[in-house]
């Protein structure tokens, strides 16, 4: 049994958005809770509060639209969200990481690669306490990083520009950089999803390599069900707002208890990037008046009078095995 901090846990967090129509009170209580070495999964239809979850981690919600109206982030037991701002650039180019869907908008079009790249194996090396290092050693250390993610040519690479490169080769850019040395915490939300289907599953591939071998740990996000399966040991299943299940992700397969994750679960293989809904009944709610009680239950065939009045807990079915369902209070 694991009895160390976890490397981070997000408690009750609860996030809202300010909109022309009013507020959008999207992040309901979200808990999730990563160990040293652990990949976990978090999954949920488009719109469930999966980006904003690690935006807030990220301390990067869009100000002043975003406000985090309840909860903790504990990084390594201290809570990200009293930090000072002037720490949070230190943690992110320290030991915690995220590689987001879209490559160009995480990468600066006016540096080269090598330039990028460079920068950040300095600042990762300073965090170690390493000085005095030459241009020369960061070059060769950017280029042996490049090539770790399965990139061609790595040494040219370094001399090019963002745009001159392909969607595939950008995200292996971004997964050099996210995966430096000191990088305890990747946060890597749908890396592939805009990338076609042969190249996603090479990249998810090197990426899980590559985690497994440094030991990091990782929260993968994605709309497939498949891909968690493949490469994840827990998960989180999200929806509108709130975890509704979690347990080990082979146990979720062979037992599922929440009535959204069975309903998911069915929806395998017609997973898109552009939900989930055509599997299942109704639309996720409105955020400016979501249902009271379960969110939901307006969709649920398990429906009871108790649903549309409290808001499930957490019932413990053993085994880390969690649901936040009515059926499961015992
Ligand atoms: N900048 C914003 N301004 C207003 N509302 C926002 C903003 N970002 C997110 N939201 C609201 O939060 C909800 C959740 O968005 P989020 O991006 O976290 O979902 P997601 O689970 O990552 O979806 P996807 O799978 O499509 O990436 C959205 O449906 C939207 O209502
Ligand atoms: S709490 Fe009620 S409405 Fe919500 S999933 Fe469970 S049975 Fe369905
Ligand atoms: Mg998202």
């Amino acid at each position: 049994m694991r009895t160390q901090v976890p490397l981070l846990e997000i408690k009750n967090l609860h996030v809202q958005f300010k909109v022309f129509e009013g507020v959008l009170k999207v992040l309901n209580g979200v808990n999730i809770v990563i160990r040293e070495k652990e990949k976990v999964g978090l999954v949920g239809e488009t719109g469930c509060g999966k980006t904003t979850t690690i935006k807030s981690v990220l301390r990067i919600l869009p100000s002043p639209q975003a406000k985090i109206t309840g909860g903790q982030i504990f990084y390594r037991g201290r809570d990200i969200l009293t930090m000072q701002p002037r720490e949070i650039p230190g943690l992110r180019r320290g030991e915690l990481s995220a590689i987001f869907q879209d490559p160009l908008a995480s990468l600066n079009p006016v540096f080269t690669v090598g330039q990028q790249l460079g920068d950040i194996l300095k600042h990762s090396m300073k965090h170690q306490g390493v000085k005095g290092i030459s241009k020369k050693e960061i070059r060769s250390k950017a280029a042996d990083l490049l090539r770790e993610t399965g990139m061609p040519d790595p040494e040219r690479i370094l001399k090019t520009y963002p745009v001159q490169l392909s969607g595939g080769m950008r995200q292996r850019v971004c997964i050099s950089e996210a995966l430096r040395a000191t990088v305890k915490l990747l946060l890597a939300d749908e890396p592939t999803t805009n990338l076609d289907v042969t190249i996603q599953d090479q990249i998810l591939r090197r990426l899980d390599d590559l985690v497994e071998e440094r030991g990091t740990s990782i929260l993968l996000i994605s709309h497939s069900l498949g891909i968690v399966r493949d490469l994840t040991e827990r998960v989180y299943i999200m929806y509108a707002g709130t975890i509704v299940e979690t347990t080990r992700t082979r146990r979720l397969f062979e037992n599922p208890l929440h009535p959204y994750t069975k309903a998911l679960l069915k929806t395998i293989p017609k997973l898109t990037g552009k939900g989930l809904s055509e599997g299942i009944r109704g639309r996720i709610p409105n955020y400016l008046n979501p249902p009271q009680g379960c969110r939901f239950h307006p969709r649920c065939d398990s429906a009871m009078n108790i649903c549309r009045k409290e808001n499930p807990p957490g019932f413990s079915a053993g085994n880390d095995h969690v649901a936040a369902c009515w059926l499961f209070r015992g």
